[in-house]
């Protein structure tokens, strides 16, 4: 499975990805309006140091004006992938985009239903929310896990990205359900790492170490 970063800041992306371990990045409306810079200038510097896919969101609604933010968006850049929300003017963004062979991140994804129609309409990716599922009391793992196995067996190219992940725990089932991608923000990602037999482990060596030096 491929980790993406789930978050708009340069600094954040910058310090995890010193880790090795990121392949991609995804934001959204949210996260860059959390930022002090224009979404133009987010994607620019978060391409300049990412080889790896990108994903910037339209906020427009309508086909006309989707398309013409997509193109904007991967002008920036070629390995931005253009985010576009699972709805009937998506879909027929992201079968035009595909035909100019721009890549595209299916958001807002809560049913197998949909990833299903995002896949046929050619989307690159695919992102069911997770985290927001679960708040509605609906087990968003599984809807993701049988997203993957649908794909699978109807052998769609689409990925599958694990997104709104919101815990360790979240990220440990987007392996065991074989999603492709996991899109994790900074946060969990520093919590990912810490474990409280590692601390103690170099606590003990370090104590063995110097008792004998
Ligand atoms: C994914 O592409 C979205 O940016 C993100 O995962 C949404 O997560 P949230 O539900 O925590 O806002």
């Amino acid at each position: 499975m491929r980790f993406f970063i789930d978050t708009a800041s340069f600094d954040n992306i910058k310090e995890i990805s010193s880790w090795g371990i990121i392949e991609g990045v995804t934001t959204n409306p949210s996260l860059v309006s959390k930022e002090n810079l224009s979404l133009q200038e987010i994607v620019k510097k978060i391409t300049s140091i990412i080889d790896g896919p990108v994903s910037a969101e339209v906020i427009a609604t309508d086909y006309d004006n989707m398309l013409k933010e997509a193109r904007e968006l991967h002008s920036i850049a070629s390995n931005v992938v253009v985010k576009i929300p699972l709805i009937e003017d998506g879909l027929k963004a992201a079968s035009t985009l595909k035909k100019e062979g721009i890549k595209t991140n299916l958001t807002l994804v809560f049913s197998v239903n949909q990833a299903l129609l995002a896949a046929k309409a050619g989307a690159t990716y695919v992102s069911p929310f997770v985290g927001r599922l679960d708040d509605i009391g609906v087990d968003g793992m599984k809807i993701a896990g049988d997203i993957v196995e649908a794909f699978d067996y109807y052998d769609l190219d689409s990925e599958v990205i694990a997104a709104s992940i919101r815990n360790p725990a979240h990220v440990e089932e987007a392996i065991k359900r074989k999603c492709h991608v996991a899109t994790v923000p900074y946060d969990v990602l520093k919590k990912m790492v810490e474990h409280p037999l590692t601390d103690i482990g170099i606590q003990k060596f370090l104590d063995d170490w110097n008792k004998k030096n």
